[in-house]
């Protein structure tokens, strides 16, 4: 008898939990800061229009930024955070060693808070400034629905527990998405994002020098590419970086899954998408395509679905007043 109760009141748990994260999410609205900060969309815009269209990368680093953020305790912008003597924060852990444009965030909050005291998260800060800077290197825009609140706790370990490594293989992948809610398809679209940015060598040295520990690389891999890469990080150059899509790391374009294909992805989370029935198909699809414009709907809409994930909305949380330090309050 009690084992039947266990297993329901987990059961149990779980569903009102779901619930309740969907609740939250239905919080947020468009016009959530209309009245208490009307021109936020433009002040956000602007500074980041000024910083993207100088260094385009800055649209790579908020996009991954906003990604981290939302897989570790929701979209709170708990990635943001220092740590501190008495804790270390999930900027310090090693998933996110290499995130970068954390200026670009400090420089929008600046600007929002000149305007709009103490009244906008930096939760919805970054998930603003993720999609207008998308846009400005052209790629698709889509709707973010505001009212998210700050978090008050960053973990570095939780960053470990929650973020897929790169050398995740396809059921693990899919397993970590559908823990934040996310469909296999939002996996093989939201991976879509590789099509812009770059990846340190060290990501990729285990995949094309020493992949079973007898000094080979990952059969999965063009044995060419692998020259090249091994050619751009030569061994002790942990540090060098390589285009995530070739020659194509500036654009926001389907360009990404014709890599794959090829074999030519760059982590074995990419490769992976071939192995799997629904994200092979999806990729295949996207191949050769001459038009960018159902990869670009379908990543607006997983976009939004990410910036959903376990928001803090209502008395929940709070608004920073600087992103990387929680309220003294
Ligand atoms: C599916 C699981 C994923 C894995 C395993 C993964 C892993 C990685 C790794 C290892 C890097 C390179 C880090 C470095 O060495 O500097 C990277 C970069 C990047 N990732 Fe992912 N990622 C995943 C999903 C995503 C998603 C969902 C997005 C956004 C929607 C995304 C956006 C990016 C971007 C834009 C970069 C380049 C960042 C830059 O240029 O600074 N990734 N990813």
């Amino acid at each position: 008898m009690a084992t039947n109760v266990i297993p329901k009141l987990v059961s149990t748990f779980v569903v009102v939990f779901i619930l309740v994260q969907q609740a939250n999410a239905q919080n947020l609205t468009e016009g959530y800061y209309k009245k208490t900060c009307p021109s936020l969309e433009k002040i956000v815009y602007d500074v980041v229009y000024r910083y993207v269209h100088h260094v385009p990368g800055f649209a790579a680093a908020l996009l991954r930024m906003h990604f981290h953020d939302c897989f570790v305790r929701g979209c709170d912008a708990s990635v943001l955070i220092k740590s501190t003597p008495n804790n270390t924060a999930e900027r310090d852990s090693i998933p996110n060693a290499s995130l970068r444009g954390f200026e670009v965030i400090d420089a929008v909050k600046a600007a929002v808070e000149k305007k709009c005291r103490r009244t906008v998260s930096c939760a919805d800060i970054l998930a603003l400034s993720t999609r207008d800077a998308v846009t400005v290197i052209g790629g698709p825009s889509w709707p973010v629905p505001l009212g998210r609140k700050d978090g008050r706790i960053s973990v570095a370990l939780e960053a470990l527990l929650n973020l897929p490594p790169p050398f995740f293989n396809a059921t693990q992948l899919i397993a970590a998405f559908a823990a934040k809610n996310l469909t296999v398809k939002d996996l093989v679209v939201l991976s879509g994002g590789h099509t812009i940015g770059i990846s340190h060598c060290s990501s990729i040295t285990t995949r094309i020098y020493n992949f079973t520990g007898i000094g080979d690389f990952d059969p999965a891999l063009d044995p060419a590419y692998v020259r090249t890469l091994k050619r751009l990080c030569p061994p002790p150059k942990v540090n060098n970086t390589v285009e995530m899509d070739p020659k194509s790391s500036k654009s926001f374009d389907v360009n990404y899954y014709n890599t794959l294909v090829q074999n030519k992805g760059l982590f074995q989370s990419d490769a992976a998408l071939l192995n799997n029935s629904e994200t092979n198909a999806y990729v295949r699809s996207h191949v050769a395509s001459s038009s960018a414009s159902s990869f670009f709907k379908d990543f607006a809409d997983s976009m939004v679905k990410m910036g959903k994930i376990e928001v803090l909305t209502g008395s929940a949380g709070e608004i920073r007043l600087k992103c990387s330090v929680i309220n003294k309050n």
